[in-house]
């Protein structure tokens, strides 16, 4: 039994003081976290800390949109994993499709992330995705899957509730496009089985496999029904409290 997960990825939005109200008013409405659910959120850095205090007690993880690939060190504008452990985060979401497009970030590069984020306790969210020429070429899984190996390089998390990849088609981020529910389920499977391949079929089974891209109210609870789909990874809709808590209402009781 896997238990859904929600994230917000906010990307570069919102002041330390719009993140405060944000959060005050967020668990004002949710109440507890409702059982069966997890509920993720994930601000720029200097919101972090916003985040840590805010949110302490309240069952709303946190963690950062990216690390560095190195431990410490003398490399200006970079923030450690360690750093953003040290404060209480969960997650980092390594390898975006934003940061391989404009960052020309290889799978190599989002592997040692990936281990950085593992060494210092946080959970990292892989995420994974084809551009549109791939999905029209008939492509898409060799694609992902290519990807997905290439970013697990020397990668060993110590169980399966140390990884979450996110399958996120970059046609399908912020443009208002979504996978079909069949398209996600599919990929979704694809990447289970070569994580099986990887890590053995108890570790895949439990890993959560999350969709992202223009997620919304309206289109969420169908791509949630599907069997291998265990959450997702929400940018545009998790800035507005409602349409947020819309989305992690849907994913209670998957
Ligand atoms: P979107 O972003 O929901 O705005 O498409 C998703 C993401 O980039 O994680």
């Amino acid at each position: 039994m896997r238990t859904p997960l929600v994230a917000g990825n906010w990307k570069m939005h919102k002041t330390p003081s719009e993140a405060r109200v944000w959060f005050n008013e967020f668990l004002d409405e949710l109440g507890a976290v409702p059982p069966g659910v997890e509920v993720a959120v994930l601000p720029s850095f200097p919101l972090l800390p916003v985040a840590a205090e805010e949110l302490a007690g309240s069952g709303v993880a946190f963690g950062a949109q990216d690390v560095s690939a190195h431990t410490w060190g003398a490399y200006t504008g970079e923030v450690a994993a360690l750093q953003v452990a040290d404060l209480g985060a969960r997650y980092a979401v390594v390898g975006h499709s934003e940061r391989r497009r404009y960052w020309q970030e290889s799978s190599e590069l989002v592997a040692a992330k990936t281990a950085r984020a593992l060494e210092a306790g946080l959970t990292p969210i892989l995420c994974v995705g084809e551009p549109l020429e791939a999905r029209e070429r008939g492509e898409a899984e060799g694609f992902v899957l290519d990807q997905l190996r290439r970013s697990l390089q020397g990668v060993e998390p110590a169980g399966p509730d140390r990884l979450v990849v996110a399958y996120e088609p970059v046609w399908a981020i912020g443009t208002g496009r979504t996978a079909t529910p069949n398209d996600a389920e599919a990929m979704a499977m694809a990447i289970r089985e070569e994580l099986a391949a990887r890590y053995g079929a108890a570790f895949a089974e439990r890993v959560r496999v999350l969709y992202g891209g223009s997620i919304k109210p309206e289109n969420f609870a169908a791509i949630l029904a599907r069997p291998n789909v265990d959450g997702g990874l929400v940018g545009g809709a998790s800035l507005e409290v409602a349409s947020f808590l819309t989305l992690v209402r849907l994913a209670v009781g998957l």
